[in-house]
């Protein structure tokens, strides 16, 4: 207890977002404000949220605060995905892996729409939950001077161009127009930006080597065999992240993203089983 009040705290989501990010891989670090992207935060019903959006019209940004739903562990210090593969102290990045698991992103807010808001680009995965909105103010919450420590020091190192140009075989350009045809699965692009700035095997950006020479880097419920020569990056295949014996096992596949996908890819293109470590399917930010 602190000076009388509780030391814990009980939220309970206002609402859940809608956006087109079904895994963790696709959701970019911080919102990139150039996608013309169409999100939707439907607060929930018969709580008189209607009223409590009053007046958030002419206000171009919204602040969301909201949950990671989908962590369920923290870790003093975590390995950001961007910059050398350094760890930092949790509090110094923007990391999920939080004590209290709480995200905070400034959106465009495009409309409100009764008790829904039409938002711009977001870093939010689909179905996850929010806690609360807050009118973004410019003169109370933008600094753009302040400095950002190592962040400063690794955007300076990125602003330079991607080293790497990356190529797909003939049968990873089968596969991804497949995956795109069938089952509206596109992670190429977020590929393409991982691998064309630094493709050595990295912790968070799931990339390993394997006995062969091959790399394998994780995209969500995918992986990407690639390998390097050069400044080259050639991607030789996709394969699915999960080996069948966890597609069929009853116990697991509630919660297994793009399932149905991976049977029919498996189908397709009978995976190098051998070749699957404990790692599969794991997801990261
Ligand atoms: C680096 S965090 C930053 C989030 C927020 N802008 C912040 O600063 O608190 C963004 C990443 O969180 C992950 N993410 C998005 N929604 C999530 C959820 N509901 N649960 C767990 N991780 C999530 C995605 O991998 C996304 O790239």
């Amino acid at each position: 207890m602190f000076g009388g009040l509780s030391s814990e705290l009980i939220l309970r989501p206002i609402g859940f977002i809608r956006t087109h990010k079904q895994v963790k891989f696709q959701a970019r670090h911080q919102p990139l404000e150039i996608e013309p992207e169409r999100n939707v935060l439907e607060l929930l019903p018969g709580r008189n949220y209607e009223q409590a959006l009053h007046d958030l019209t002419g206000f171009s940004r919204v602040w969301l605060v909201w949950w990671f739903h989908r962590n369920t562990d923290w870790r003093p210090r975590v390995m950001p995905p961007r910059g050398p593969p350094k760890r930092r102290g949790v509090f110094a990045t923007r990391s999920p892996h939080r004590p209290n698991p709480l995200g905070l992103t400034p959106v465009q807010l495009i409309k409100v729409e009764g008790r829904k808001l039409i938002l711009g680009a977001c870093d939010l995965v689909d179905g996850t939950p929010v806690f609360d909105i807050k009118p973004y103010i410019p003169a109370y919450d933008a600094f753009p001077d302040a400095k950002a420590g190592w962040i400063d020091e690794v955007d300076a190192a990125m602003d330079a161009p991607p080293q790497f140009k990356v190529g797909f075989s003939t049968l990873a350009e089968i596969q991804a127009a497949w995956l795109q045809a069938e089952w509206q699965i596109d992670f190429r692009s977020r590929l393409i930006e991982l691998l064309a700035r630094d493709p050595s095997p990295h912790r968070t950006r799931r990339i390993t080597r394997r006995d062969t020479g091959e790399f394998v880097i994780g995209c969500g419920a995918w992986r990407a065999v690639f390998t390097v020569e050069a400044e080259m990056v050639h991607v030789q295949a996709f394969d699915t992240g999960y080996p069948p014996r966890f597609l069929h096992d009853p116990a697991r596949i509630a919660g297994l993203p793009d399932r149905d996908a991976q049977l029919a890819f498996l189908q397709r293109w009978p995976s190098e089983l051998d070749q699957r470590g404990p790692q599969a399917g794991q997801t990261n930010g």
